[in-house]
């Protein structure tokens, strides 16, 4: 079968691993979260009293540092250094921290080094920011995924509610305020809508309308 790469970007919670993970699934690809592994370096820094608000220090430990992504049964495994942090990457606080490591040149030139050598080597459903317009802009399909804040901080909260985590509809709503504001404004490599991305608005759709709409623009 010939390779396909599908490219899938946009804000923090317009739906894009959910997405990305039923479209890997459908078309036998192999899908890679790249926003895991700016969250692996986030969280690096945050275990080992690195301050990622400076950038020479992050960028010195980019020489060592090994990020590995493993993808089994649709399921995507995230190691650093050898070990699995699948799990202890997705909180609120690394979060924060690989979207400020996501704004050093050294860290976006490494990982999307990789990021290109998974491209190369297999079919692939990989999302981001930067996908379309710098991994792969000769992508088979580029999405451009988008939601209202309003939309966005409401998901967040049913996930946190379902996980039995404590929090404000308003905190959840600042804190994509200034995620989008820091992804968006940044100088190297910004989210942004690749010329020839679709867009799609995910507000008032479901996750299967979603995917057969993709699906419907590939087997176009
Ligand atoms: O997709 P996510 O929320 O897990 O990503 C965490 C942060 O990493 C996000 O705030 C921006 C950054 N990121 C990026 O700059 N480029 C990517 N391709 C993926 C994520």
């Amino acid at each position: 079968m010939k390779k396909i790469s599908i490219a899938i970007d946009g804000p923090a919670g317009a739906g894009k691993s959910t997405i990305a993970k039923a479209l890997a699934k459908k078309l036998g690809c192999i899908y890679i979260d790249t926003g895991a592994m700016y969250r692996a370096v986030g969280l690096y820094c945050i275990q080992n009293g690195i301050n990622y608000h400076n950038e020479n220090d992050v960028s010195q430990i980019m020489q060592t540092l090994q990020v590995d992504i493993y993808s089994e049964d649709n399921q995507q495994f995230i190691y650093l250094n050898g070990k699995d942090v699948s799990l202890e990457i997705r909180t609120d606080e690394v979060a924060a921290a690989a979207s400020k490591v996501a704004t050093y040149k050294e860290v976006r030139a490494a990982l999307v080094r990789q990021q290109r050598q998974m491209q190369s080597a297999k079919s692939v459903v990989m999302d981001g920011r930067d996908i379309g317009t710098v991994v792969m802009p000769d992508a088979t399909l580029k999405i451009f995924l988008t939601a209202s804040v309003s939309e966005r901080a409401k998901r967040r909260f049913a996930e946190y509610q379902h996980k039995g985590i404590a929090v404000t509809l308003e905190k959840l709503t600042q804190e994509i305020i200034d995620r989008d504001n820091q992804d968006s404004s940044r100088e190297i490599s910004p989210l942004k809508k690749a010329e020839d991305a679709v867009e799609v608005d995910t507000s008032l759709l479901t996750i299967d309308e979603i995917v057969d709409k993709i699906m419907s623009f590939i087997i176009k």
